[in-house]
């Protein structure tokens, strides 16, 4: 089995990033950046995480006009990130541009285009949340939507609470990847996270990628939380 789980390395402070990233680098399948170190650390940033070998998910959720989406498509395609994100919600243009963007870029640098994903509804947004910015579907539908207009403008997958994943697996083609945050190992803290599965149970939904920060990056020892929850799947899936 190929290790599904990207790291989550929530923090501005490279040096503990790259700590975390290199403790864990044998029993993970990659890392997440996400806003919180791109704005401290910029492209170099992700270039010097690039440098520990890792396969990186740029957690951008870029939502602009096309032009502008695809312009930092671009600019972020020297980095060579695994995979990359935009918002459904700002429309098939922009997504379509994304894509368009994201192919160009690396067939000029010779490089593998990252696998571009988009976020559906933010697993933050309830039905009030919703209906105050004017979307009265219930969630779930909207989900189902925006994850099927991503699949129809070529994309590859989408970011999907554990609520969503079964839902998804079987509304999206089945190489749609999804890839599922709020994971928590059975019996750990769910913190500020409402919609949580285990590994184990998030894998068996149909899920591509586990996206797993701190039940591992706050553990005591974080390579030895990686490691049991790779042992996890591993045993689930013999
Ligand atoms: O620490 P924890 O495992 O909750 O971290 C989950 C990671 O996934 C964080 O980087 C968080 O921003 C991200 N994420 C999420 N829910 C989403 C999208 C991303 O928790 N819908």
């Amino acid at each position: 089995m190929t290790n599904p789980i990207y790291v989550a390395l929530d923090t501005t402070d490279l040096e503990v990033a790259l700590g975390l990233a290199n403790a864990v680098r044998d029993h993970v399948g990659g890392v997440k950046l996400g806003l919180e170190f791109f704005n401290a650390n910029g492209p170099d940033g992700v270039a010097k995480i690039a440098e520990t070998g890792l396969p990186i998910f740029l957690d951008l959720k870029l939502h602009d006009i096309p032009n502008t989406v695809a312009g930092a498509v671009r600019a972020v395609a020297p980095l060579g990130v695994a995979i990359l994100n935009v918002h459904a919600s700002g429309g098939p243009a922009m997504m379509r541009a994304a894509q368009e963007a994201a192919q160009e870029a690396a067939a000029k640098a010779g490089t593998t285009a990252p696998l571009l994903i988009a976020v559906t509804v933010l697993t933050s947004f309830d039905e009030n949340d919703l209906r105050s910015v004017g979307q009265h579907r219930p969630a779930s539908e909207q989900v189902i939507r925006l994850a099927q207009l991503t699949q129809v403008c070529g994309l590859g997958g989408v970011v999907c609470s554990p609520k969503e994943t079964a839902l998804l697996r079987y509304a999206c083609s089945p190489d749609f990847k999804l890839i599922v945050p709020g994971i928590r190992p059975a019996g750990s803290d769910t913190q500020d996270q409402k919609r949580v599965a285990t590994p184990v149970q998030a894998k068996a939904d149909g899920a591509d990628i586990l996206v797993i920060g701190r039940a591992i990056t706050a553990a005591d020892d974080p390579a030895a939380a990686a490691a049991a929850i790779i042992g996890e799947l591993n045993e689930a899936s013999a």
